[in-house]
């Protein structure tokens, strides 16, 4: 692993002031990142679908200021200033100062907003890293203009994932995988690469409906979610497993296997919540109202044969996934026998999407 890469030698230019705005979107876990080293380093590879509608928009407006020992930022979040948010962002700004030694010189107008509501229970910090760090970078970019677009995505992935270890795979789309593996060339623990293996195009286009069953407060946040797999029995044989499933993916995404698609995308989504529920502490992150979609997805797909498959993240909303062409059934499906399981009738519909975009 090489993060010197990351350092840079020098700066070709300077900057006095001056705003960078770009959104970038979530993503949606097939095979589930769960479990990490220190230096937000995973555990076992994974790989996401990247999401389009979800995403957060940020600007960050700059300017230089004197003294340069401190960080110094104020943050809004729908025009609103949000200082319960900034232990999170200094810790953000600690860890990638060392690849980024101008932050200190500069005071930063944070401005940020979601496309989903805030309260919907969907993880913001995948979106929201990723949106801040590519700011960040395009304003390194400014100082150094002759970087290229490979390195400015991958330093961009990179930096994401000191912010949240997920953040890493919403750069790019539509297939990103995070974490080094045997089979992905190029993968790495350090950042996340796009799938460049073949795809069929059953997978293009692929609708992901989300179904907001509880909009609370996560019941238990992902570091310490990620925290019960040190010393979990299970731990070891889940990780090797994780390694196995980006295999087989990666035949299903050639040949196009549908079947096998939802049966492994199902497993390790069930998997993840085996996992929480076999820790110590011991966790169940469902609702009776994730077993009633869950239960009523699989009648359906016994009924009708549309190829719709769920999958969760460590919380009770289930995502929806399903090829384009099934749209219009699927959605009548979800109004006619699901909404009712989504807290105030609530749902999202996305779809794979392409990563951060300027605006
Ligand atoms: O990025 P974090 O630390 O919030 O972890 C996310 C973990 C899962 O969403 C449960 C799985 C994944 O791979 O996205």
């Amino acid at each position: 692993m090489n993060q010197t890469e990351f350092i840079p030698e020098s700066y070709t230019r300077s900057l006095e002031t001056g705003k960078e705005t770009w959104s970038s979107p979530s993503n949606i876990a097939l095979v589930k990142y769960w479990g990490k080293k220190p230096n937000q380093i995973p555990e076992n590879p994974s790989i996401s679908f990247t999401l389009d509608y979800c995403r957060t928009t940020t600007s960050v407006a700059y300017e230089l200021k004197e003294d340069t020992n401190n960080f110094s930022f104020e943050l809004y979040l729908d025009g609103v200033l949000k200082p319960e948010f900034y232990e999170k962002i200094t810790t953000f700004l600690e860890r990638i100062e060392p690849y980024m030694p101008f932050l200190k010189q500069y005071h930063f107008k944070i401005e940020t907003s979601n496309s989903f509501p805030h309260s919907s229970g969907i993880a913001s910090s995948a979106s929201g890293m990723s949106a801040l760090a590519v700011c960040f970078m395009a304003m390194e970019k400014r100082l150094n203009p002759e970087m290229d677009e490979v390195f400015f995505t991958k330093k961009t992935s990179f930096l994401s994932r000191l912010g949240s270890g997920s953040a890493c795979r919403s750069l790019e789309g539509d297939l990103v995988v995070w974490g080094a593996h045997a089979d992905i060339e190029g993968s790495s623990d350090l950042y996340g690469v796009k799938f460049d293996g073949e795809v069929h195009d059953n997978f293009k286009n692929y609708q992901d409906t989300i179904l907001l069953v509880d909009k609370g407060e996560k019941q238990v946040s992902s570091t310490v979610g990620h925290g019960l797999m040190h010393g979990h029995p299970f731990a070891e044989r889940r990780f090797e497993q994780a390694h196995e499933n980006i295999s087989k993916l990666k035949s299903i995404f050639k040949s196009g296997d549908l079947k096998a698609f939802m049966a492994l995308v199902e497993s390790e989504a069930l998997t993840l919540h085996a996992m929480m529920m076999t820790s110590m502490p011991y966790f169940i992150l469902m609702k009776p109202n994730t077993l009633e979609i869950i239960n009523k997805i699989w009648a359906y797909r016994n009924r009708t044969d549309i190829p719709v498959c769920f999958t969760l993240d460590a919380g009770a909303n289930v995502h929806m996934l399903y090829p384009e062409n099934h749209k219009l059934e699927v959605l009548d499906f979800v109004k006619t026998e699901l909404v009712s399981h989504c807290q105030n009738g609530h749902f999202i519909n996305d779809q794979v999407g392409f990563g951060a975009k300027k605006q």
